[in-house]
């Protein structure tokens, strides 16, 4: 058995029955030629999925490492390995003068697991720079490419979460950061902003990341817990007769979306702990782990919360870290 709780930021107590390491593309295709259909589960940094009990099956961690670039008038073009972690490639640009990822400076995880939720923060989301995905397919051993307008990204979504899922391991992916830069200062806290050039975005997006939300390497957590859900403005109005305070952000003509953190703030659960497992008193979308956390702690307070939410407001909240017990995907 190989111990998980290293291996995944939210360090719930777990083991899996084998671990293999990615470091080549023959790695990768020796892996998919060989694991005669058992059962596995490819793992970035960690950072977004909750191992609640021992799995039984091999994690295969990512490891691919590099980032090449290419560039005309008008854009970079980047190939990055997936197992590059995201943060320091945000950094990686900046220094390298090529702007357009530091809004979302700070967030957890690998290069390839990005486009799988469609990582996104203050504004920004990630599909807005994909130009491919390159993977390899489990079926055949192949290497493919998909191009971005075939990915199906949604909010915190993607091909990679439907109707790919377990079915490809993403190896690479291909940005175009355009030569034309803008801030996006949209979001509240950034809006203070006059006239700033991209390092000052960065600057201002981890002070706000560590204003609010815990540090992974010092409390264990996966980011927000559950997806800010969308909800439609008949829905909405409703919901409003009766809480007027609700705040929600623009989605489209019909829809809404609205921070499931106040719902979950609004229902007094911020600071409630299970056992060792806290919903977090900065941000009650962030459940964290004081230490000594286990895996039912942590999935019976998502699913108290979950339930009252479905009381309070009919709203169903979806939670968006990958949570795996021994078969693979739990469901709350
Ligand atoms: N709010 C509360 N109480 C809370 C938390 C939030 O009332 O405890 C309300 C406030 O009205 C606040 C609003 O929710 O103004 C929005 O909160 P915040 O700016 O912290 O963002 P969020 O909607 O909770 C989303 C993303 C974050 C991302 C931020 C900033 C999701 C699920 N989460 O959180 O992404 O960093 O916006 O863009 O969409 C992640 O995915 O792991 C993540 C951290």
């Amino acid at each position: 058995m190989k111990s998980l709780q290293q291996r995944h930021t939210f360090g719930l107590p777990a083991s899996s029955n084998d671990l293999v390491c990615i470091h080549s593309l023959s790695d990768a295709h020796d892996f998919v030629e060989h694991h005669n259909n058992a059962p596995f589960y490819l793992l970035g940094q960690g950072s977004n999925t909750a191992f609640i009990e021992d799995y039984e099956g091999t994690v295969v961690e990512m490891a691919l490492k590099g980032i090449t670039v290419s560039e005309d008038d008008s854009q970079y073009t980047l190939n990055v390995a997936a197992g590059e972690s995201w943060h320091q490639l945000v950094i990686w640009c900046l220094q390298h003068n090529i702007r357009g990822f530091e809004n979302l400076a700070l967030i957890p995880g690998t290069v390839g697991a990005a486009p799988i939720q469609n990582i996104g923060a203050y504004g920004v989301e990630i599909e807005r720079f994909i130009q491919s995905v390159q993977y390899i397919d489990y079926a055949n051993n192949q290497f493919c490419h998909i191009a971005r307008k075939d990915c199906a990204f949604g909010y915190r979504d993607s091909i990679f979460k439907k109707k790919l899922w377990h079915k490809v391991m993403i190896v690479g992916v291909t940005f175009s950061l355009p030569k034309s830069w803008r801030p996006v200062v949209t979001y509240g806290e950034l809006a203070t902003l006059n006239a700033p050039s991209a390092q000052d975005i960065f600057n201002k997006v981890v002070a706000v990341r560590q204003a609010k939300l815990p540090d992974p390497k010092i409390l264990g957590n996966a980011g927000s817990f559950f997806k800010n859900p969308i909800i439609s403005r008949t829905a909405l109005h409703l919901l409003q007769q009766r809480f007027s305070q609700m705040p929600y952000y623009e989605m489209d003509l019909h829809n809404v979306k609205i921070p499931a953190g106040w719902l979950i703030e609004q229902l007094g659960f911020k600071g409630q702990q299970e056992g060792d497992i806290r919903c977090h008193p900065k941000q009650a979308l962030v459940l964290t782990n004081l230490g000594e956390g286990t895996g039912t702690q942590l999935l019976t307070l998502a699913r108290k919360i979950k339930q009252a939410v479905e009381q309070q407001f009919n709203i169903a909240l979806e939670h968006e870290v990958q949570l795996i017990g021994a078969k693979g995907t739990v469901l709350l």
